[in-house]
C-alpha cells in the first residue's frame, strides 16, 4: 500500500494494524472511508482514542471481526436508485433485440448478497419486450460470504430492510419470488440467469465482450491510486457500442469523458463508444 505507516496512536496505527490482522485490504480503500467505519467501533467500544482501540484489536478477537464486518462495504438492495432501473428498460429492450440470436453478456462487479442481478434477471422477465432468455448474467464479488448469500438467494425483511417494497417496481413480484412470512425466496427461473464467481475487481483485470457492465457503489470508496486502474478494467471489459452503469453518486473520470456518452446522465447510464 502507498500510505506511510504510522505510529500505534493514531488513525494510521489502526490501518496498519488491520492490514497485518485482519483479512482485508485497506491499501484498495480511501483514508475518509476508512476512518468513519474505525470511529464508528471506536465509539461503540467507548475507546478514548485510537491508541486504546487498538489495544481492543490486539487482545479481542470479536471486535476484530465486529471490525471486519463495519468495513466490508455491504450495502446493497433490489432495484436500488428505481429511477435507474427504469432508464435502464429501453438499453435492456435495444441490447435483446440486437444480440438476440448471441446472447446478452452482462456483468455484474461488485454483485454484493446478489440483489443487484437478481433485480435486472427480474426486469428483463418483467418487460415484455425483452427476451429474458437472451441474457447472461456474470456476477461477482471480492467477499465469499456475499457470493453464499447470493447464491442462497434467500432474504429477510427486517426493522430495516423491507424486501416487499425493494420489490414494486416488479408488476408481479410473487413471479419471482417465493415468499414465506418475512423470507422472500428467489425462484429457479430468476436464479438460473445468473452465474456467481469470486473476483477482486483491483487485482483480477478485465473479462471481456460485455455488452451491459454494471459497478455500482464501489469506486466511491476506492483509493484514488486504484480508481483510474478499476476503471480500466471496466473499459476494457465493455464492447465497443456497450452500456455501463455507476453509481448514483459516482462518476467517469475526465480522461475517459471522450469514450463513455451518457445515456442517463442522472441514472449515471454510459454507452461505451471505443
Ligand atoms: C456497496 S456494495 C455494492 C453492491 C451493488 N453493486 C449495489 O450497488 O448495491 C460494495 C461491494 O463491493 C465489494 N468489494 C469491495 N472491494 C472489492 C474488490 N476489490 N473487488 C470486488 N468486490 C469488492 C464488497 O464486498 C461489497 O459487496
Amino acid at each position: 500500500m502507498s500510505r506511510t505507516r504510522g505510529g500505534a496512536g493514531d488513525l494510521q496505527g489502526v490501518i496498519d494494524f488491520v492490514e497485518d490482522r485482519v483479512p482485508f485490504e485497506p491499501g484498495y480503500y480511501n483514508e475518509a472511508y476508512l476512518g468513519r467505519r474505525i470511529a464508528a467501533r471506536m465509539q461503540r467500544r467507548d475507546a478514548e482514542d485510537h491508541a486504546e482501540y487498538r489495544a481492543i484489536l490486539e487482545d479481542d478477537d470479536e471486535e476484530r471481526e465486529a471490525l471486519l464486518d463495519a468495513l466490508t462495504i455491504n450495502v446493497t438492495g433490489f432495484f436500488r436508485d428505481p429511477d435507474m432501473w427504469a432508464d435502464l428498460r429501453p438499453v435492456l429492450r435495444e441490447l435483446s433485440e440486437e444480440n438476440g440470436r448471441g446472447g446478452v453478456d452482462v456483468w455484474s462487479a461488485p454483485c454484493a448478497d446478489g440483489r443487484e442481478p437478481y433485480s435486472l434477471s427480474m426486469l428483463a422477465a418483467d418487460d415484455d419486450e425483452v427476451n429474458e432468455r437472451h441474457l447472461r448474467i456474470t456476477a461477482v464479488d471480492i467477499s465469499e460470504e456475499a457470493l453464499d448469500a447470493a447464491r442462497a438467494g434467500m432474504y429477510e425483511t427486517t426493522r430495516t430492510t423491507d424486501i416487499g417494497d425493494e420489490l414494486s417496481p416488479l408488476s408481479d413480484p410473487e413471479a419471482y419470488v417465493e415468499q414465506q412470512e418475512d423470507v422472500f425466496r428467489v425462484r429457479e427461473s430468476v436464479r438460473s440467469r445468473v452465474t456467481f464467481e469470486p473476483y477482486d475487481l483491483i487485482r483480477d483485470g478485465p473479462k471481456a465482450d460485455m455488452d451491459l457492465v454494471f459497478c455500482r457503489n464501489l469506486l466511491i470508496y476506492i483509493d484514488s491510486e486504484y480508481k483510474g486502474r478499476l476503471f480500466e478494467t471496466l473499459r476494457e471489459s465493455i464492447r465497443p457500442g456497450g452500456y455501463l452503469v455507476l453509481g448514483k453518486t459516482e462518476t467517469v473520470p475526465p480522461d475517459m469523458r471522450e469514450s463513455f456518452e451518457p445515456v442517463a446522465k442522472r441514472s449515471r447510464i454510459y454507452q461505451y463508444t471505443g
